[in-house]
């Protein structure tokens, strides 16, 4: 089996790039001691604190923040990082080529109950002419973005990456290593498998509902077959099935805070997820355009997603279009 520094010399990445994901893999390997001590180490549970998102934070948030801040602030290549956690960007060392955008702990309300979580984190390049007192340096589209992942706190812990040539995975082993353990993962085109939050439904826009109705209706309907439901309220984990055996994952725009996009955010949560999937071969939408193509204008900015199997993301482009259009005629 290869090793994942292995596996990076192999792919010729640059060689301070390689660095930095070695880096970020060990304050990973940190969160997922913290994670596994769990209650013996009075790691669970919530802090009195409000993050930038309006959310109560676990002391686990905060946790996995600290730790990931502790080695990225350390690593010479490293400029500057965002996070879900911290209201401003955080200057690091200013002639650093690389920028880390991370959510530290994604699918938090699953940690007092034991299910999966996971890191999920986006390199950027920095210009260090810049200054990285501000967002303006953070705001680049995913598309260019260097690499993309995220480890997957699980039964087993997971890495999986992309540095633009494919999606691969690598299993955390019992000597602390990560080894390369699936090559080349690519998303079946088709699904019989969605993912949305059902308890939303009547805030939903008519395009979506139409979509979810129809999936409903399974053979008897016009998409002619069934479907099966999950809702893990994890991103991460509803990403890794999706990249494991296909599906769709959709967290849309409604009209609980109609001036928000959606729930999810862009920068390290919609685009280095878009990344993962389109470089498996999948479709990554806020169902209007590519994820990877809405420029950002802040860095905690939200944005609607559906991600996954092709045909079936496109199939619920068709619905926007059409439906969209009927309503846009009767204006
Ligand atoms: O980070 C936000 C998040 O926890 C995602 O990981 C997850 O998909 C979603 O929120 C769950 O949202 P809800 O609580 O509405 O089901
Ligand atoms: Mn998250």
């Amino acid at each position: 089996m290869q090793l994942l520094s292995q596996f990076l010399r192999r792919e010729q990445l640059d060689e301070e790039l390689t660095d930095l994901i070695a880096t970020l893999m060990v304050a990973c390997k940190e969160i997922t001691l913290k994670l596994r001590q769990g209650a013996i180490s009075g790691v669970l549970g919530t802090t009195t604190d409000v993050n930038v998102q309006g959310e109560t934070q676990k002391k686990l948030d905060v946790i996995s923040n600290e730790i990931l801040k502790k080695y990225l602030q350390g690593h010479m290549t490293v400029a500057g990082l965002a996070s879900e956690e911290e209201s401003e960007p955080v200057l690091a060392n200013p002639n650093g080529k690389f920028l880390v955008v991370f959510d530290p702990l994604d699918g938090s309300s699953n940690i007092d109950i034991n299910v999966t979580v996971g890191t999920i984190f986006s390199i950027l390049e920095a210009n260090p002419a810049e200054g990285y007192h501000d967002e303006a340096p953070y705001l680049q589209n995913g598309r260019k973005q260097l690499a993309a992942g995220y480890v997957l706190y699980g039964p087993s812990a997971l890495l999986v990456l992309t540095t633009g040539n494919g999606v691969n995975m690598f299993t955390l082993s019992e000597t602390g290593d990560f080894l390369l353990t699936r090559e080349k993962v690519m998303i079946p085109e088709e699904t019989q498998e969605f993912a949305i939050n059902m308890s939303n439904y009547r805030h939903w826009e008519p395009a979506m509902r139409t979509y979810i109705d129809d999936l409903l209706e399974g053979v008897d309907g016009v998409r002619g077959k069934n479907y099966n439901m999950r809702w893990v309220a994890a991103m991460v984990a509803e990403i890794h099935r999706i990249l494991t055996r296909g599906g769709i994952f959709i967290y849309p725009w409604d009209t609980r805070v109609p001036q928000k996009p959606g729930k999810l955010r862009l920068m390290y949560e919609g685009n280095p997820m878009s990344m993962l999937i389109e470089q498996a071969g999948g479709l990554a939408t806020n169902c209007y355009s590519n994820i990877m193509d809405v420029e950002p204008q802040d860095i905690h900015e939200r944005v609607s997603v559906a991600l996954g199997s092709k045909a079936e993301v496109a199939t619920l482009l068709e619905y926007h279009q059409r439906i969209d259009s009927i309503i846009d005629n009767k204006h």
